[in-house]
């Protein structure tokens, strides 16, 4: 899969995506991530890629020329499944999201920025638009690499242990359980007996009674239409 991503800052991306998890799944070829300075694109010898808005207003708005000729220099190399807008009147990103975007191809994430983009911009070339929660940020970078962090792990052979992203929270729409490691008892403070046993099918079961429990008091709405 590539994942480009395009902002006017993209330099704050750059060290999320040379560490850990994410470094190791380019590094093994699972993923391209690449990151592009809308400026590049410009139409204009000072670089700028923002406008003032018609009509009036504060705040400036991403013009559509530089990142029509960006997105269009992308796709005349490739083909994307989804165009994605990140912005806060998106749909809600969630783990569900994240699941289908993995199985996919590849991906463009456009980062609002200032006041956002023109909206023939998101007329014209945008397939999906998706928020991160309701809240503002003063760009989609953050965003972004919230969703291609969230969807570069589910990747095979990206996490070491594969079976790991398929106990994570919100996988069957439940929180994962409680976790332990050593010490089996730290001030007075135990383990539960049920994980030194080595019963594994016991372990099994009371992990998936403590993800119940869990959903059931944290988020109970995610169990709402559940058998
Ligand atoms: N850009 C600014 N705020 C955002 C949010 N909450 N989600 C996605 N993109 C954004």
């Amino acid at each position: 899969m590539r994942i480009d991503i395009i902002s006017v800052v993209p330099k704050l991306m750059e060290s999320f995506f040379a560490h850990s998890i994410l470094k190791r799944g380019q590094e093994a070829g699972h993923v391209e991530v690449v990151l592009h300075d809308l400026r590049d694109y410009s139409v204009n010898k000072h670089r700028q890629v923002d406008d003032y808005a018609f009509g009036g207003g504060a705040g400036m708005v991403l013009g559509i020329e530089p990142i029509a000729r960006c997105i269009r220099a992308l796709q005349s190399e490739r083909t994307y499944d989804e165009v994605i807008y990140m912005t806060p009147d998106g749909e809600t990103f969630n783990q569900r999201i994240a699941n289908q975007l993995s199985l996919g191809g590849n991906l463009i994430f456009l980062c609002g920025h200032y006041k956002g983009v023109d909206q023939r911009v998101r007329d014209l070339f945008i397939t999906r638009e998706i928020s991160i929660g309701d809240y503002v940020l003063s760009g989609g970078e953050l965003a972004a690499a919230v969703c291609a962090d969230a969807i570069i792990r589910l990747l095979p052979g990206v996490l070491n242990d594969e079976t790991s992203a398929l106990t994570d929270s919100f996988q069957d729409n439940l929180l994962a359980p409680p976790v332990y490691t050593r010490p089996a008892e730290f001030e007075g403070s135990k383990v539960p007996e049920i994980l030194l046993s080595g019963h594994e099918a016991k372990i099994t079961d009371w992990r998936f009674s403590q993800a119940i429990e869990r959903t059931r008091t944290r988020r109970p709405d995610l169990l709402e239409g559940m058998e």
